[in-house]
This record gives structure tokens, C-alpha cells and sequence, in this order.
């Protein structure tokens, strides 16, 4: 059994999405060892507690020095006996000595065609604002490998989405989330399946 550490900071319905499929089979051969969250306030914790994970909380208030929030994260995840790291909402970015330690075993989603509408200050509703403010007719999410860039890992899948007429940033969000779910059970068995060869 393969271990998955989730980190999330927000709503967490892509971790549900996780959870949902490896409960339902659509995910086999891997397991939610754990998942930490950047926000203490964050509905995944909830999520995690009614599906019995174990949950914890390394924010930057607690952490305001990134590079003992780097160790505290390091900790969990030896101590999780991690094997891979997904980045579900995950909304900081992870600093070198810890993409290093995991290379080739974090991945990270995110919502758009990555390369377009990503980096540095593109999260969240940010990144459907983007995609309307430029009047694109696609949108679409992508799972790609983290590396020690932002959103410029290799990518594993990613899929379209069509913008549509009368489209504010939460409609369109709720759009591309709804794909999301599909896209990353999808780069998790890809990615298992590497793993396991
Ligand atoms: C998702 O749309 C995810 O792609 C995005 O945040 C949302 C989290 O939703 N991630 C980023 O923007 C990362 N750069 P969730 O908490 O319901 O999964």
C-alpha cells in the first residue's frame, strides 16, 4: 500500500474527490496516511475527521519562519512514512529541501492550462478572473509533477474546459472544480502505476 499525504488549505473538495475513489475502488493499491493543512480553519479538517484521517495543521502563523515550517513538514511527512505528496487547494508554495527530498513523488493541481495562467500569484478564484479579464474561450485544469518552480513541473494530465458566455469567476471556477475531481484520480493511478514499476 502506497502512502498518500494530502496537503490542503481551503474547502477540500479535492480531497474528497480522493477519498471518494479510493473508497469507491476507482483509486487502488494507496492510502490517506494523512493530511495537513496550511490553515487551521480549513473545511478539509472536517472532511478528514468524518473519514477518520488523520489531520494536521502547520500554518504560517505557528510556522512564521519558513524554514522551520519546512522542518515541521518534513517531520510529518518521515513520520507519515509518505510516499507521495498531493497538493489538493494547497496554497504555499513548498521550498526547495523539501521538493528535493520527495523529487519525483509531489504532485499538484491546478486550475488552468498550465502553462498559461500559473505561477506566482495565480491561485484560486485569481486564476479564473485571469482567464475571463483575457476573454479566453477555454479554460481547464491540469496535475503536473512539482519541482522546485512554480506550476512548471512536468505535466501528467490536464484537461478543457470551455469558458462561457456570461461566466464570472465562480461559475467558471465551479466548471474546471468539477473536472478537477475527474482529472486527479486520474493522475494518482498514472502516478501509482509508475510508482509500482
Ligand atoms: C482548486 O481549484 C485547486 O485547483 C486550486 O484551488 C482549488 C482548491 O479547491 N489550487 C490552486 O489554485 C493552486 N495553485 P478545493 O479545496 O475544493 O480542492
Amino acid at each position: 500500500m502506497l502512502r498518500i499525504t494530502v496537503l490542503v488549505s481551503g474547502g477540500g473538495t479535492n480531497l474528497q474527490a480522493i477519498i471518494d475513489s479510493i473508497e469507491s475502488g476507482r483509486i487502488q493499491g494507496a492510502q490517506i496516511g494523512c493530511i495537513i493543512s496550511s490553515n487551521p480553519n480549513a473545511y478539509a479538517l472536517e472532511r478528514a475527521k468524518k473519514h477518520r484521517i488523520r489531520a494536521r495543521v502547520i500554518s504560517k502563523n505557528e510556522y512564521p519562519d519558513m524554514a522551520a515550517r519546512t522542518e515541521a513538514l518534513l517531520a510529518t511527512l518521515k513520520q507519515e512514512e509518505t510516499d507521495l505528496i498531493v497538493l489538493a487547494g494547497y496554497m504555499s508554495v513548498l521550498q526547495p529541501k523539501l521538493v528535493q527530498a520527495y523529487q519525483g513523488r509531489i504532485i499538484n493541481i491546478h486550475p488552468s492550462l498550465i502553462p498559461k495562467f500559473c505561477g506566482a500569484g495565480f491561485y484560486g478564484k485569481k486564476v479564473h478572473q485571469a482567464v475571463l479579464d483575457a476573454g479566453e474561450t477555454e479554460s481547464g485544469a491540469t496535475v503536473h509533477y512539482v519541482d522546485e518552480g512554480v506550476d512548471t513541473g512536468e505535466i501528467i494530465v490536464q484537461k478543457k474546459v470551455p469558458v462561457l458566455e456570461g461566466d464570472t469567476a465562480d461559475t467558471l471556477a465551479a466548471r474546471v472544480l468539477e473536472e478537477e475531481h475527474q482529472l486527479l484520480t486520474q493522475a494518482i493511478n498514472t502516478v501509482i502505476e509508475k510508482m509500482n514499476h
